[in-house]
């Protein structure tokens, strides 16, 4: 088979080092991939939000499957071009990737489905949230509507900083268009996790949980990233909590967006917030999350291909997945400075360190070759990976492995995993 991925961050060489691993493929390509990518696919020069140009090529190419790794082109319709084409692809087309592209669309489906999420109100009027926040508990949390680069939430401890974020989303447009609507719902405590699951429309297979660490800085201070560190699977998940879930979550939201007309087919992502009155969803996406991805991947046993075309074709129903019975631990390697202003170009050296046989990974998110070698790229540049026989194992393995990775202004978190410390 010959397999095109869409993408060319962590996540994607994460499915493409999963792809490499099937039997069944003989040619992986990647539009536009990225230096690590390179050593596992070839990759072209597309961006991911030139639709005619990737069908094209994947007809070019003969492609027999198609994988789409990121949101933006998800959420735009890139499922529904390429399917034009008669192409097969892994990813929901537009009608159900409204389910991460609109947050409106999401807290109404798990409203009038039953589905726990946190109460909330929807509005379209910059007057009636300012009105609406007068009688409002704080904190409160303001969203974006559309995406916005995981940036599009605001946690608000006063009413001043709430009117504020209202201004920011509505009149100032800080998140573009994404803001013409937002939620505004309440704050929930507890432990946050991810739950990564396969759909094929009708039927859903749940992955083995994982944790992000969203703050840039140790302890969880700093800005939101687009994750600092994952581990997997998470303590906190247990059995019982997992049952709930698979009940009361994952199989009612792939049946009601059935029953809305907009079957999904591809990975739904559960952010989950374990609240002292149970399980409630934070928000979906509707792909692998980054870095997520980094550690789930490693740990499942399925032929990745078998699985998607399974999605592809509505027979996941037949498919038993299954993980190792260890962990993994993922520590992003960044630019200093990033979420913020950071600088790019410096040699990155020790990436031929790792050994997947021993369960080291490094998957690249932000990096480019040229003829010095591999340079940084990006404020996420390297995703450090470890299997462990268990989380603490896989930690220190995670870290010591950090170590063997140098570049200028390279910067991590020192606490990823930690929390299982509390188990
Ligand atoms: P989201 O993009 O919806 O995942 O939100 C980003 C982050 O904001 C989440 O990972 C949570 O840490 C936090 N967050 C979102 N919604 C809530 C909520 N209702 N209560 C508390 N924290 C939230
Ligand atoms: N790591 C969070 C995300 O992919 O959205």
């Amino acid at each position: 088979m010959k397999v095109l991925i869409v993408g060319g961050g962590g996540r994607e060489h994460a499915i493409a080092y999963a792809v490499s691993k099937s039997p069944k493929v003989e040619k992986i390509y990647c539009a536009p991939g990225n230096a690590g990518i390179a050593s596992l696919a070839e990759c072209v020069d597309i961006q991911v939000m030139d639709f005619e140009e990737i069908a094209r090529f994947a007809k070019k190419i003969a492609a027999d499957l198609v994988i789409v790794g990121p949101d933006d082109p998800l959420a735009a319709g890139i499922v529904d071009v390429l399917e034009e084409y008669g192409l097969k692809v892994f990813g929901p087309d537009s009608k159900a990737a409204i389910l991460e592209g609109s947050k409106a669309f999401s807290k109404d489906l798990m409203k009038k489905y039953g589905i726990p999420t946190a109460s909330y109100e929807i509005f379209d009027n910059a007057d009636k949230a300012l009105a609406y926040l007068e009688t409002s508990r704080f904190p409160v949390v303001l969203k974006a509507d559309g995406l916005a680069l995981g940036k599009g939430v605001l946690i608000c401890n006063t009413p001043e900083e709430a009117r504020e974020g209202v201004q920011q989303i509505m009149l100032d447009k800080k998140f573009g268009i994404a803001g013409n609507r937002m939620v505004i719902e309440e704050y929930m405590t507890g432990r946050e996790v991810s739950v990564l699951t396969f759909c094929d429309g009708k039927t859903v297979k749940v992955m083995s949980s994982a944790q992000d660490h969203k703050r840039a800085g140790d302890g969880d201070t700093g800005l939101n990233t687009g994750g600092m560190g994952t581990f997997s699977p998470s303590p906190f998940y247990t059995p019982k909590i997992d049952e709930y879930c698979r009940k009361n979550i994952y199989k009612p939201t792939v049946e009601a967006m059935a029953k809305e007309g907009r079957p999904f087919r591809g990975v739904i992502f559960f952010g989950l917030m374990l609240t002292e009155d149970g399980p409630k969803v934070l928000e979906y996406n509707a792909r692998f999350g980054d870095p997520e991805a980094q550690v789930v991947l490693p740990r499942m046993k399925n032929d990745i291909i078998d699985v998607m075309l399974a999605c592809v074709d509505g027979t996941l129903g037949k498919i038993k997945l299954e993980f190792e019975d260890n962990a993994a631990v993922c520590v992003m390697l960044a630019s200093n400075g990033y979420p913020g202003k950071y600088e790019r170009g410096f040699v990155i050296e020790g990436l031929d360190s790792f050994d997947e046989k021993e369960g080291y990974y490094v998957f690249h998110s932000g990096t480019k070759k040229t003829g010095k070698g591999i340079v940084t790229n990006g404020g996420r540049v390297l995703g450090v990976t470890a299997k462990g026989e268990n989380l603490k194992a896989a930690r220190a393995r995670a870290y010591e492995a950090v170590e063997w990775v140098r570049f200028d202004n390279k910067y991590f978190r020192h606490d990823i995993g930690k929390a299982i410390e509390e188990v």
